[in-house]
């Protein structure tokens, strides 16, 4: 990787990167393709990324983490990655999706109680918005908590939960104030042993295989009101908030899913011989290299701005909507060109299974789907630039 001058990387930031890379290379390297192929979960080397500190990366130390910063956090996902993007959504989804918005808009007790053993990586911690009828337009979805008491009772079902089958605790949001559309959406900390919560069937899926997704269901679930993260009728604004911060963590394992299968392609175009030269040598493979690194850097630029764009709003009202979601967008789309390019330059051996660029392929898709699609991206910053959010 490039140390571009305009983001000048400290000492910690490259001790981070360079254990995230060895870990990487030495731990997952050898696991990836089989884990790949069964669709089980790596339970053992998530534990280890945990111990490493990888799990909570900007949570504070007295909460269980490593009390970096975010560009710190990318450097070391872009690392696990490069190698396996199923490991990477876990990080991901643990330190983005679950732990920011815990440490950003959770009471004291609440930090204590639900960051700490997930940012330490003693636990896993997933995010639940979708559901059946609801992806794209989150503000509709079904699902209902009504306070009891001390309690709120939720029902309804959650769907293409990231680490679902696995997770220790979730974030959950639901409607308590349906009338209010958006503004009656709340926010709750749900351990994942509460009676009346039950994991549906594990997704089958194209990519990121070992990373397991299904559904979850609630049926009379009491949750403490305690649990109630921020205010009622705030989850909406807080699943948003925290989505900024997911999408640079999905824009980083596409540009990871983009950079392995563009080394990939680079060694295979300077190897393979085809009418008497390597194929690199011909200019319609080299044009296509050339493309995919160029859009590699531009990701990784648009990655790390967004970086610094979350870094600088720490402690304020400051949104980097616009920075995460550019970011996502472009990084995503170029995993896609960057994978599927580099499967025509491996040509047939790009198809098999005995090289890793077919999964490099299958995993870029979701890039473009989860955490908000393309298409919602491009609403985002458009609806930005038009001033009309
Ligand atoms: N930060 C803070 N507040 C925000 C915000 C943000 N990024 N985005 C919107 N808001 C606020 C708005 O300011 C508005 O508040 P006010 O009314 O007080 O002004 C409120 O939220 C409603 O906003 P919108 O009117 O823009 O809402 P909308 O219904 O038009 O939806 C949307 C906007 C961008 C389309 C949004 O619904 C969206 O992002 N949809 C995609 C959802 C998504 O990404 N789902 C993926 C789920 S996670 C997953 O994939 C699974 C996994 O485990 C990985």
């Amino acid at each position: 990787m490039t140390d571009l001058p305009i983001f000048p990387l400290t000492d910690e930031h490259k001790m981070l990167r360079d254990a995230a890379r060895d870990f990487a290379q030495k731990e997952i390297a050898p696991i990836a393709a089989e884990f790949d192929e069964s669709g089980e979960f790596p339970q053992a080397t998530i534990k280890k990324m945990g111990e490493l500190g990888f799990m909570g990366i900007e949570i504070p130390e007295q909460y269980g983490g490593a009390g970096m910063d975010a560009l710190a956090y990318v450097l070391a996902l872009e690392e696990i990655c490069k190698v396996d993007a199923s490991h990477g959504v876990i990080m991901s989804v643990n330190n983005s999706l679950y732990c920011h918005g815990i440490l950003k808009f959770g009471s004291e007790d609440q930090k204590k109680k639900f960051l700490t053993p997930i940012a330490s990586g003693k636990a896993i911690g997933a995010y639940t918005l979708t559901e059946p009828q609801s992806g794209s337009d989150a503000g509709t979805m079904r699902s209902r908590a009504v306070r009891d008491g001390d309690f709120y009772v939720l029902n309804g079902r959650k769907s293409w939960v990231t680490s679902g089958p696995v997770a220790d605790y979730f974030v959950v949001f639901t409607m308590t104030d349906p009338d209010k559309k958006q503004k009656g959406v709340s926010a709750f900390l749900v351990e994942g042993k509460t009676p009346g919560l039950t994991r549906g069937k594990k997704e089958p899926k194209l990519g990121i295989r070992a990373s397991a997704t299904s559904e979850l269901i609630f049926e009379d679930c009491r949750v403490p009101a305690e649990n109630l993260l921020g205010t009622e009728g705030e989850g909406f604004k807080i699943a948003m908030t925290v989505l900024d911060a997911g999408r640079i963590g999905i824009a980083t394992q596409a540009l990871g899913i983009a950079e392995a299968a563009y080394e990939a392609a680079r060694q295979y175009a300077g190897q393979r011989e085809a009418f008497g030269q390597p194929i690199g040598q011909f200019q319609g493979t080299g044009f296509k290299l050339a493309d995919m690194k160029t859009r590699i850097e531009a990701s990784r630029l648009l990655i790390y701005n967004a970086a610094l764009a979350k870094e600088m709003s720490k402690g304020t009202e400051g949104r980097y909507s616009l920075e995460a979601s550019m970011a996502k967008l472009f990084a995503s789309e170029t995993a896609m060109f960057v994978t599927h390019q580099a499967v025509q330059i491996h040509g047939g051996m790009g198809y098999s299974r005995e090289l890793p660029v077919e999964r490099y392929f299958r995993d870029a898709k979701i890039t473009e789907i989860y955490e908000g699609t393309s298409e919602i991206q491009r609403l985002v910053i458009s609806r930005l630039e038009l001033g009309m959010k």
